[in-house]
């Protein structure tokens, strides 16, 4: 296989992206300590670095994590990665783990937190076709874990539940799944946020899920659209009845669903609405406010 091409930082440490790996007694390996944030390079420049950087320090926060480097370093350490990679178009990933135990000890507290970071080529949740076409969702059979047993709003690794659906939607000819509540709303997928048109106003799960930043600035478009965009809990039944229905991510901005458990939504291509928002989307990557550019050598 062919190495991936990209550049890390580890704990300190550049190195290219192949040569990367974490110790093994590292909990962020063994107990899936850890807490990530995921931020895009697009032609060449980060969008919203310092608000991705923020949510990654409030979730380390949240997991009672802390590393020596301000905002700031951490986002220089993005920048790094990126411009050492020599890549225009990147998936950033920066990952605080709590570190390895003393011998012999299990004691969380005594761990000194680590950083990582990567830079790999873009990535995107739904492929050329399926953006064009659409995704095929089904809603899983597991249960997204609730927020009770694990603050969602922090960035985890605890990916079970979304991995089984991901294996459910593949098995029943799909692409993604929504992942439900015990009390039959729908929460989010496997690493995107979900939105559902009705009537032209949107709505979007409101508890129990990741808050995204490419949610977040759907919810901004929307405003300026002056379109309505609640912020509630959503049933399994209206995204059976929605007009349109498009998933977020940072892994490829706005993806359009146009068949949903086995069923066609509107007319079965995407929606008006969602590709306005798409290409809104995207415009905003042209605004020097939401952008950092990065400094390549050549
Ligand atoms: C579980 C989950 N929900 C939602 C999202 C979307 O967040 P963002 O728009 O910040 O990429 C992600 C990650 O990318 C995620 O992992």
């Amino acid at each position: 296989m062919a190495a991936v091409k990209g550049v890390a930082f580890m704990d300190g440490r550049w190195m290219p992206l192949a040569e990367a790996s974490v110790p093994i007694l590292d909990r962020g390996f063994v107990r899936s300590d850890a807490t990530y944030d995921v931020a895009h390079v697009w032609k060449g420049r980060f969008f919203r670095l310092m608000d991705h950087v923020e949510r990654f320090q409030a979730s380390m926060a949240g997991l009672r994590m802390s590393l020596p480097y301000s905002a700031q370093e951490i986002a220089d350490i993005m920048i790094g990665c990126a411009s050492r990679a020599g890549l225009r178009d990147a998936y950033v990933q920066v990952t605080c783990t709590r570190g390895l135990p003393p011998p012999g000890t299990r004691d969380p507290r005594l761990c000194r937190n680590r950083l990582y970071a990567f830079a790999q080529p873009f990535v995107w949740i739904a492929d050329e076709q399926q953006r064009r076409d659409g995704l095929r969702m089904i809603l899983s059979g597991t249960q997204r874990i609730p927020p009770e047993a694990l603050d969602q709003r922090i960035k985890n690794f605890h990916w079970l539940d979304l991995t089984m659906g991901v294996f459910e939607a593949y098995d029943r000819d799909a692409t993604v799944c929504a992942m439900p509540a015990a009390d039959g709303t729908i929460t989010e997928g496997p690493g995107f946020n979900i939105f559902v048109v009705k009537d032209g106003a949107l709505a979007t799960p409101h508890r129990g899920l990741f808050e995204g930043i490419t949610r977040r600035t759907v919810m901004e478009i929307a405003a300026d659209l002056q379109l309505r965009c609640d912020v509630r809990a959503v049933h399994a039944e209206e995204v059976v009845a929605a007009d349109e229905i498009f998933v977020t991510s940072t892994a490829g901005g706005v993806s359009p669903v146009t068949v949903y458990e086995g069923r066609a939504i509107g007319d079965g291509r995407p929606g008006s609405l969602t590709r306005r928002i798409t290409e809104l989307y995207w415009k905003r990557h042209e605004d020097d406010a939401l952008c950092t550019p990065v400094p390549y050598d050549d």
